[in-house]
């Protein structure tokens, strides 16, 4: 189906099971323990032994030898492989490290070698016999000696954000040195690990020349398509599974170590093999959201127009690694005639740089979003009544380019009134709780809508039960469900009498979980292959299609009643389509837009920032099931505080490494950091999205939560830290008098 004019009245409309806020139907299996993730698939393959990947222990120079001999001899080894047994692999979809293969070595904990025995703990013990000569080479790990060196780059994120090495609207230069209040000041965000809950692992079996992987990831048509690149094989002779994913933030987007290594060590060992990645490997082997140093200038008029504003970020990477790209929102969100944005990239030599949830627009609104913050206050003027003003219903870079629905000052005035704003005391370090400063802060959300094909597949039987088929996947999302409701909605039965079949390459190619595209694409897919079933319905049954009403689970016309099922008596009927797009968006601008609103209390004596409460006000069309999209957006609201008070990879600058690589070191919040957090959904559709009318919320949540941090601490205590994350030693010297 092409979608290229916008949505109509469609079947959707009806909103019988679409937007209801319905309980995951995976959620019962995930809770008790019995959705089985990739390293606990014992029951697909026979006799798997377990393999064990060894890390490179130098970050950048050449493997020399790796003497085998000890591991060899040690209990219960079956195999091993080693990157000296072959050339250097190729590269599969956004790898840009070499996963395996060949002597060079660049990066700490780059496979070298993996291990394959009777059980785990004899894998792991004769790794340890492995005995490596390495020729190790000085590398660059520093970014911010690095950065001096950096060159302008265009780049995107594989996700959608993009932006050009230097990108100009008007004369940003005039405007800025003519404005009479203006801002000049640099941000740095860190290094950050996805740190997902399932670390990534596989288990492979070979059948002749045909590989299946059972393995978690993403976007499993790229995954089919990488391994078979990576490999030298047919993509028809590998077959990915991946039905539950417990996390991935766009660390699964490709594929990496654990799924290749467990290729090659069944070959080796002539049986199925399974690998996961230890927690150190997720953090070096891996990849990471790249650290930014951000310049933000705005200039305003008197009473807060902007006339001119810039972003410039420069981040690391190896060699052909891409920019972290987190200027592009700067490009749409606020209005501004004479306009810059630039990115620029360092050589790095540290772990693979690639894309982490909103992978440009997080860091990006963590830096403009404190920014404007600034102005605000400089001008005199409420921040939320400063964007307000400074609001576009257009890209401000090319005015006849208007957004398709944009209602960002709906989400700010709905916030503000929800989570009393009117109570904040816009005097910084006036309010204070016992021995709590406390303090009020916001931030604009914003994050690009995406359109990308989907496919799926849907089956009838004489039961009138319907089975969708597509490679989506659900990483915790709640795409199951979604595309249960869809489906449901579609073919006019209740949500329980629809099976969902995810995650194997074997299914129709889906847009797969990524870039807030996951839920809107997949779910256009399903409608997609619906519209066919219903007509094959139709006729077989002898309606009209074009009158012919699905509800109840029964299709009428008239006067006429036919169980749905009866469609399917001689057999089961079966439909296939893939939504694809137009240019709609290209016309005009899709984006999600939110208010982000946070209360936090800095203990007065040790700095200890403790977030109190905090609220999203989201608009992102419409809203498929407003429980797990509440979840979405909960869970990256709590990803929000990570960016903002705790989490750092902590980088080695002399060995070049990520230190903390562990959940002991490297620190996410948990329950007990987050006390009360509030969602609200403004009720809107956007025709232009897809036949769903929805768009993303995954990545909104945490665009723009961070600064709403960094905002509420300068509330509460009239330091401004414009380095994240905010940790209590960049407060402490710096904290009002406590008496
Ligand atoms: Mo993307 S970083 O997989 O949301």
């Amino acid at each position: 189906m092409k979608f290229d004019t916008p949505a109509g009245q469609n079947p959707i409309d009806q909103l019988k099971v679409v937007g209801k806020p319905l309980d995951r139907i995976d959620g019962k299996f995930k809770t008790t323990g019995t959705a089985p993730y990739a390293y606990e698939r014992h029951d697909v393959a026979a006799n798997q032994a377990y393999g064990y990947v060894l890390g490179a222990g130098i970050a950048k120079g050449r493997v020399r030898a790796i003497d085998v001999g000890a591991a060899r001899r040690a209990p219960g080894v079956v195999a091993i492989v080693t990157t000296l047994d072959m050339p250097k692999l190729g590269l599969g979809r956004m790898n840009t490290a070499n996963l395996f293969g060949g002597a060079e070595i660049q990066h700490y904990h780059q496979a070298i070698a993996v291990v394959v025995a009777e059980t785990f703990e004899q894998a792991r013990a004769a790794a340890f016999l492995l005995r490596v000569d390495y020729a190790p080479e000085a590398g660059r790990f520093d970014l911010a000696v690095e950065a001096k060196g950096a060159k302008p780059v265009s780049g995107d994120s594989g996700e959608g954000s993009s932006s050009g090495g230097e990108d100009r609207t008007g004369d940003f230069e005039g405007a800025y040195a003519a404005a009479p209040v203006k801002l000049d000041e640099t941000y740095t965000t860190p290094d950050e690990s996805h740190a997902m809950m399932e670390p990534h692992a596989t288990v492979a079996a070979w059948e002749g020349d045909k590989l299946t992987l059972w393995t978690s990831n993403q976007m499993i048509a790229w995954a089919k398509g990488s391994v078979a690149k990576i490999l030298g094989i047919p993509p028809e002779n590998v077959r990915v599974d991946s039905p539950y994913v417990g996390g991935g933030f766009g660390g699964k987007l490709f594929v990496r170590a654990d799924a290749i290594v467990a290729a090659l060590a069944a070959k080796a060992a002539k049986r199925p093999v399974k690998v996961a990645l230890t927690r150190p490997l997720v953090a070096n082997n891996t990849t990471h959201r790249p650290a930014t140093i951000q310049r933000v200038r705005i200039g305003a008029t008197k009473d807060g127009a902007i006339t001119a504003i810039a972003h410039e970020s420069t981040s690391g990477n190896l060699p052909g690694g891409r920019p972290e790209t987190a200027v592009d929102q700067t490009k749409l969100i606020y209005a501004g005639a004479n306009r810059l944005t630039g990115m620029k990239i360092a050589h790095l030599d540290l772990p693979e740089g690639n894309a982490m949830r909103a992978p440009g627009e997080a860091p990006g609104m963590m830096a403009l979003e404190i920014a404007m913050d600034e102005m605000a206050e400089a001008l005199a003027l409420d921040p939320i009544a400063f964007r307000v003003k400074n609001d576009t219903q257009v890209d401000p870079g090319h005015p006849e380019r208007p957004f398709s629905h944009r209602d960002l000052i709906g989400c700010l005035k709905l916030g503000a009134e929800r989570f009393g704003w009117d109570k904040r005391n816009p005097k910084p370090a006036r309010v204070r709780d016992g021995r709590w400063l406390v303090g009020m802060g916001m931030a604009a959300g914003f994050r690009n809508n995406l359109l990308t094909k989907s496919g799926a597949r849907v089956r009838l039987n004489a039961d009138g039960i319907v089975t969708v088929e597509t490679d989506m996947t659900d990483i915790g999302t709640g795409s199951y469900t979604i595309i249960a409701q869809t489906a449901a909605e579609m073919m006019g039965v209740p949500i329980d009498k629809v099976v969902v079949r995810l995650g194997d390459s074997d299914f129709p190619a889906s847009a797969g979980s990524g870039g807030q595209w996951g839920a809107n694409n997949a779910t256009s897919g399903v409608y997609a292959a619906c519209v066919k079933l219903r007509e094959s319905v139709a006729q077989t049954l002898g309606f009209n299609s074009a009158d012919a009403r699905f509800s109840d689970g029964a299709v009428r016309s008239g006067n006429r009643s036919v169980p749905l099922g009866d469609a399917a008596k001689s057999g089961e009927l079966v439909a296939e389509d893939t939504i694809e797009y137009g240019d709609l968006s290209k016309m005009k601008q899709q984006s999600t837009f939110a208010g982000h609103f946070v209360e936090v209390g800095v203990d007065v004596h040790t700095a200890e920032v403790r977030v109190r409460r905090m609220l999203a006000v989201c608009a992102a069309g419409r809203i498929l099931n407003p429980k797990s999209a509440r979840s979405q957006v909960i869970g990256a609201m709590t990803m929000g505080v990570g960016a903002a008070l705790m989490e750092e990879l902590a980088v080695d600058t002399k060995r070049g490494f990520f230190v903390n690589h562990d959940l002991a070191g490297y620190e996410v919040p948990v329950h007990a950091d987050i006390p009360h957090q509030e969602v609200i959904f403004l009720d809107e559709t956007d025709p232009m999205s897809s036949p769903m009318k929805a768009k993303g919320v995954g990545e909104l949540g945490l665009c723009g939560v961070g600064a709403s941090l960094a905002n509420a601490v300068y509330n509460a205590t009239g330091i401004r830290v414009r380095d994240y994350p905010i940790t209590l030693d960049k407060l402490l010297d710096r904290m009002p008098d406590a008496a």
